[in-house]
């Protein structure tokens, strides 16, 4: 493990967007923070000049609101929820992708680890998949570099659904149905990518705009409470939005889990999957090195970190303040922190429409 100081520690945060964030630096954000208080804290100027003030700050806050899905092929997005829903394509008919992504459940599972087929455990606590087509990379390494990349493989890991190419593959041909929707849809059928484009698909429909904070984003005073907005400010300026940034309050950089102090060391038992992005490149310094996640609608998504070992959003809080930013919250900054990550929550897919197509399978 690595003796850096923390004062090192530091001035590598402030310049580590460039290992592949688009995100502004730490020293920029706070600046910004503290300009955009100083604005706000102004001897009440004429109207006009106020509101344009205020309009001003809005755009540049380090977080935009999220936008609408792409536009995407209907019959594929159809394919690839029923193939989403299918347990059928685990190795024992036991488990689909929403076994562990369930779309009622903010897309994940609420287990620490997933079960996959057979019972089997899993290592790492399941992401959410909504808006995950935001994300700069997928995975909590970032070892896929797109949902099509990604799409594949559950399918065939031993500890998700346990399968294999040629089973899946077959099992797809032999069925009239997907056969049917499969021929009509590409011009040529029936294949691994086929599969993986309309999972895809499908995925990149799973977004949730329309956050209480987005309509504040956009305008709406009253979208979201003062102690809320608070909170908002206090993300800000503790330094949170240095990492958790962008449409997607996150997924658009790697960071240390344990910026500011050894998380791991003091959680103990420490694991290969703790490794995170040195999982990848075997490079030293991408160990314990994690794609930062997005915190929309993070209320509906406990428990949390890669090994789930927070189970409630306060402990979360405290655990990112400890470790990332070295600092401690008191009660009532976290509760304010906690109210703001809860304006992140958007409009949920229609489960309903899932639920049909897999209940219907002619589609
Ligand atoms: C047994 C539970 C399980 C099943 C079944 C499963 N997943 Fe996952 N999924 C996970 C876990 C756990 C991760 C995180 C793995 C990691 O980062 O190493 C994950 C990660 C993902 C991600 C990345 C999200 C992100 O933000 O990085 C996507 C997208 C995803 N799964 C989609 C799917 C699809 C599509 C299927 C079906 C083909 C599927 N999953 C089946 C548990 C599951
Ligand atoms: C130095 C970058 C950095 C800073 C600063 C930071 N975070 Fe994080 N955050 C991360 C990373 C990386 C993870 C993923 C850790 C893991 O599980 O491996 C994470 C995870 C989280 C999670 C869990 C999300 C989930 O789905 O499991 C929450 C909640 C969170 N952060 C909130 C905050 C808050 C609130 C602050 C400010 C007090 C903050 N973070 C500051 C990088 C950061």
């Amino acid at each position: 493990m690595g003796v850096t100081s923390h004062a090192d520690r530091r001035t590598a945060l402030r310049s580590s967007p460039a290992r592949g964030g688009r995100g502004k630096t730490w020293r920029a954000v706070l600046g910004l923070g503290a300009w955009f208080a100083s604005a706000c804290t102004e001897a009440a100027p004429a109207r006009e000049h106020r509101a344009s003030v205020t309009q001003l700050a809005v755009q540049q806050e380090p977080l935009q609101p999220l936008p609408e899905a792409p536009a995407q092929d209907e019959a594929r997005v159809a394919l690839g929820a029923k193939l989403f829903a299918d347990p059928r394509l685990s190795v024992d008919g036991s488990v689909s992708c929403a076994t562990c992504h369930l779309l009622a459940k903010g897309g994940q599972d609420g287990r620490r680890v997933s079960l996959g087929a057979h019972g089997a455990s899993g290592n790492v606590n399941a992401p959410s998949v909504l808006n995950s087509g935001f994300n700069f990379v997928q995975f909590w390494d970032g070892r896929a570099a797109t949902l099509e990349e990604q799409a594949g493989s559950p399918l065939t890991n031993p500890i998700e659904m346990g399968s294999s190419w040629s089973r899946t593959l077959g099992l797809l041909e032999a069925d009239r149905q997907y056969s049917a929707a499969f021929g009509r849809i590409f011009s040529d059928g029936i294949n691994e990518a086929n599969v993986r484009a309309a999972i895809a698909s499908f995925e990149r429909t799973l977004n949730t705009p329309n956050a209480r904070f987005d309509r504040w984003l956009r305008g709406d005073t009253q979208a979201i409470t003062q102690t809320e907005r608070s909170g908002f400010e206090r993300f800000k300026a503790v330094g949170c939005v240095a990492c958790h940034q962008g449409s997607n309050v996150g997924g658009n950089m790697f960071q240390r889990f344990g910026v500011m102090g050894e998380y791991f060391q003091d959680r103990g038992q420490i694991v290969e999957a703790d490794y995170g992005r040195f999982n990848v490149t075997h490079l030293e310094s991408d160990r314990f090195v994690f794609r930062v996640p997005s915190l929309r609608n993070v209320e509906l998504t406990a428990p949390y970190f890669h090994d789930g070992s927070a189970q409630t959003l306060e402990q979360a809080v405290a655990t990112m303040a400890k470790y990332q930013l070295g600092q401690t919250l008191d009660a009532a900054a976290t509760a304010e922190i906690v109210a703001f990550l809860k304006t992140l929550t958007g409009r949920q897919p229609k489960v309903e429409a899932e639920a049909k197509l897999a209940a219907e399978p002619g589609r």
